[in-house]
């Protein structure tokens, strides 16, 4: 981070800035379960060896706080004991962090943050979970909150729904935070209740494609996408007052009350529990090693979110279509909330460098958008280090 200070908009008021503390915050990929979180159903994520660092101290003051991003030469400064929300979204990840653990009854006092990141935003990595339980780690350690994980995931969550206005699940924060190296998570989300799977792919390695679009109907249809689930649950419980999400409801259930449903929550609905089951499958597929069969899987969840769930693009569907018929890519589908972004590949590892080239070919033809390759290795969650 050393040349953060000779940036010509690097600000006056830190030029004294000495850090006592490092944070690394990873962005996060999806092996599989997507829009199942907020459903109370299963994900199975992983950090990635992508990151924003965050150096911190303490500035002496009672209250006054200083955050500097060098990767977007954007400084903002506020008092803790009297803020509100901004109009410049990156500004209300770090609002809401202290917003949410001052919730808490936590006090902090006057810092200095500097931050810069290697996560591209809208790629699906989840550059705002990694901004947002990063900030409210180094919190946690540079005052003592004594905050744990768990905690630091939720509240950065809450961050996201009450400052950022996303009503997102709670798969990246808790990836971002309780990773494991060469390990992916299997997350029931009703329970919080980790599974660590060593990450053994064999010959194959994980291999992102962002398509470089970020629809701008993401953030909006996520939340109706989250309401036609909301829905459904509200008029199966009329039948069967003991569910409480799409966790509790069964093929059966689903089936028998389909005509009560309203509009696209049948559809919506079905996506989910096909989805939950097939998490279940590919736990088993990655445990036993059978890398064909989890690969159908992700082809599978992918048909799921283009035809179901409705929150592909036609980029997405492109790149996952042009893999169908490489024999050494075992499953490809779009990650993350959707509409842009990147998809996930499982690729034999010394063909990677062929396929990127060719795909990258293809997609500039149809598309004149460049296509960037990210390879990826499952990783820890946050990282503090004292200096
Ligand atoms: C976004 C949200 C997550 C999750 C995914 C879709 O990344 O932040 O909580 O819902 O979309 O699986």
């Amino acid at each position: 981070m050393d040349t953060i200070h000779t940036s010509e908009k690097f600000p006056e008021e830190l030029k004294n800035f000495t850090p006592t503390l490092k944070v690394g915050s990873p962005g996060r990929i999806n092996l599989i379960g997507e829009h199942t979180d907020y459903n109370n159903g299963f994900v199975m994520p992983t950090a990635i060896d992508k990151k924003i660092f965050f150096e911190f101290s303490e500035n002496n003051t009672n209250s006054t706080c200083r955050v500097y991003s060098a990767t977007y030469e954007a400084y903002l400064e506020f008092d803790s004991n009297n803020f509100s929300k901004s109009d410049k979204a990156w500004e209300n990840y770090i609002l809401g962090v202290v917003s949410e653990i001052q919730k808490k009854d936590k006090k902090i006092k006057g810092f200095d943050c500097i931050l810069k990141s290697e996560l591209s935003t809208g790629a699906g990595i989840s550059s705002s979970a990694a901004l947002e339980c990063g900030f409210a780690s180094g919190l946690n350690t540079l005052f003592q909150l004594d905050l744990s994980k768990i905690e630091i995931a939720q509240l950065s969550q809450k961050a996201e729904h009450n400052f950022v206005g996303n009503n997102c699940g709670i798969m990246d924060q808790f990836a971002s935070v309780l990773s494991k190296k060469d390990h992916i998570i299997l997350l029931d989300c009703e329970s919080l209740q980790a599974n660590y799977i060593p990450a053994d792919f064999k010959n194959c390695k994980l291999l992102l494609l962002n398509t470089n679009v970020s629809h701008s109907l993401a953030d909006s249809e996520y939340n109706t996408r989250r309401k036609e689930c909301e829905s459904a649950v509200s008029i199966l419980k009329n039948t069967h007052p003991e569910i409480n999400s799409l966790r509790d409801v069964t093929f059966e259930m689903l089936e028998n009350e389909k005509n009560k449903l309203k509009g696209k929550s049948y559809q919506r609905s079905l996506y989910v529990l096909r989805e939950n089951d097939r998490v279940q499958k590919a736990t088993e597929a990655i445990k036993a090693g059978k890398l064909t069969e989890f690969g159908n899987l992700m082809y599978g969840s992918h048909e799921g979110l283009q035809y179901d769930y409705e929150v592909s693009c036609k980029e997405l569907d492109f790149l996952v279509e042009f893999s169908k018929d490489k024999s050494y890519i075992y499953g490809s589908r779009m990650m993350g909330g959707g509409f842009g972004g990147c998809t996930i590949n499982l690729i034999e590892a010394d063909k990677i460098e062929e396929y990127t080239k060719e795909a990258a070919k293809a997609y500039f033809e149809e598309f004149q958008i460049k296509l960037d390759a990210i390879a990826v290795t499952p990783s820890a969650g946050t990282e503090i280090e004292y200096l």
